[in-house]
């Protein structure tokens, strides 16, 4: 390996002996009898200097002739000197080019210069040198770890549903056709009918981690054409409550492993994220709608809760009791999808719920439609052919557990929890309306 130790492992104990460290030019300074090469790598910036003296002549002279971000490695003894800005530094003893980097480069890594997103995202590559952007993705590979972590914690099982499906999941529209040989397919938009099937096989408690595709139209900063969602679902529920239940407790935990985990990296991105309070609010779609027309916004009962309505509502948690994280729930029966149960006194009301973050939803979740008929009768009443679902409705005749579960959007989860401007931010390589590459 090129490599014995990235920049955050030099300590004191290191000081005399020799370590290979390795990165991308950072800068280089050239004083005439000294000179010096500032490395970057994953974890922070290494200063090595070359005092003539003291230093094979070749690799003297080597290092002004290097560019910004080329590759190189670096092999030498550690110095710790209250003279070097970062408190330590390498004498080197040999100085390797790896790559070289062309001129000039297409956005500025150093983030100096500032450039629009759609630029950074056409060079992520080269974007994601940048501390502040990389620092999102450790934080987004620690809230995978978390999430995995609690669902093993409490007994859940982690599956894999196919991605190449025959029929909608939710609703007839949103979604990318493809051609299945001789048949039509589509990309799945959400784990939802496999994850209810499994419920009749005994593996009663479920997660998945898995990307949805939704041919989405509209391009907005909170939607992706293809994102990452985190898929749950639990059997012998007696209600959608012991599913928020579950939920708030994962999202907590992965709120408090990040905090825990990543202060590195939080300090990077300059923000302080807050413990959430538990239990999260619940607040009824009725209450909403109240709430929203006492703020001057009125919403006839039935419809859904625009993105305005959303953020209204969010502002308002906040103001009045400091929460970022709070429940809308028991939305209309006419506003969710055919396999959320309803109430059985109320049926214009479902047992649903929506996780709400920052005013933005996270989550959909519910109890969901066990009964064979009534489920059969859901699907009729939504337009839907019940034939077409006959895969999926088999399981319900031949003992089905009552059940419910949950969809977490990941990027949704990770932007409202850095507070981002707009959801592209937390994925590597988005695709949208536009972005098919890279
Ligand atoms: P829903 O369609 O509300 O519910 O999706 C669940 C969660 O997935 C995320 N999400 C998205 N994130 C980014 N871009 C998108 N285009 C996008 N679409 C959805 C959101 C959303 O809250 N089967 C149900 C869940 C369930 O009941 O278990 C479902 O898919 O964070």
């Amino acid at each position: 390996m090129y490599r014995t130790h990235y920049s955050n492992q030099i300590t004191e104990e290191l000081n005399g002996q020799k370590v290979k460290v390795a990165g991308w030019v950072y800068e280089v300074k050239d004083l005439g009898g000294i000179k010096f090469l500032w490395i970057r790598d994953r974890e922070g910036i290494i200063q090595v200097t070359a005092p003539k003296k003291k230093v094979d002549q070749e690799l003297f002279k080597l290092i002004p002739k290097l560019n910004a971000e080329d590759v190189v490695a670096v092999e030498g003894i550690v110095n710790f000197t209250p003279k070097a800005k970062l408190g330590f530094e390498i004498l080197p003893e040999k100085l390797e080019v790896l790559s070289r980097a062309q001129t000039p480069l297409p956005l500025d890594p150093t983030g100096k210069i500032k450039a629009e997103l759609d630029t950074r995202l056409d060079n992520r590559f080269m974007d994601l040198r940048r501390p502040e952007v990389m620092a999102i993705f450790k934080i987004r590979s620690s809230v995978f770890k978390a999430v995995r972590d609690f669902f093993h914690s409490e007994g859940f099982v982690e599956v894999h549903t196919p991605k190449i499906i025959a029929t909608a999941t939710e609703g007839g529209t949103e979604l990318f056709p493809m051609k299945y040989f001789e048949e039509d397919a589509f990309l799945a938009q959400s784990p939802q009918l496999y994850k209810q099937m499994i419920m009749a096989s005994g593996l009663d408690r479920v997660y998945e981690i898995a990307p949805i595709f939704r041919a989405e139209e509209h391009n907005t900063t909170r939607h992706l054409n293809e994102a990452w969602s985190i898929d749950a679902e639990m059997a012998f529920i007696e209600s959608e409550e012991e599913v928020m239940n579950l939920l708030e407790r994962l999202v907590a935990h992965t709120v408090n492993y990040i905090r825990e985990h990543n202060e590195r990296e939080l300090k990077t991105l300059d923000f302080e994220l807050e413990e959430p309070k538990l239990p999260f609010r619940r607040v009824t779609y009725t209450e909403a709608l109240e709430i929203l027309s006492d703020l001057g916004k009125e919403i006839p009962w039935g419809e859904d809760i625009d993105t305005e309505g959303e953020k209204l509502l969010g502002q308002y948690i906040k103001e009045n009791y400091n929460e970022d994280l709070y429940f809308l729930y028991q939305y209309p029966s006419e506003a969710k999808p055919f396999y959320i149960m309803k109430y059985e006194d109320k049926p214009e009301i479902s047992k649903s719920f929506d996780l709400e973050y920052r005013g933005i939803e996270i989550t959909s979740g519910g109890q969901r439609e066990h009964r064979y008929d009534v489920l059969k009768a859901q699907i009729a009443e939504k337009g839907l052919n019940p034939e077409s679902f006959e895969f999926y409705l088999k399981p319900f005749r031949y003992g089905m557990p009552p059940h419910g579960g949950f969809g977490l959007g990941a990027e949704r989860l990770i932007k409202q929890m850095l507070n981002l401007g707009n959801i592209r931010e937390v994925i590597l390589f988005p695709r949208d309306r536009k972005r098919l590459t890279p």
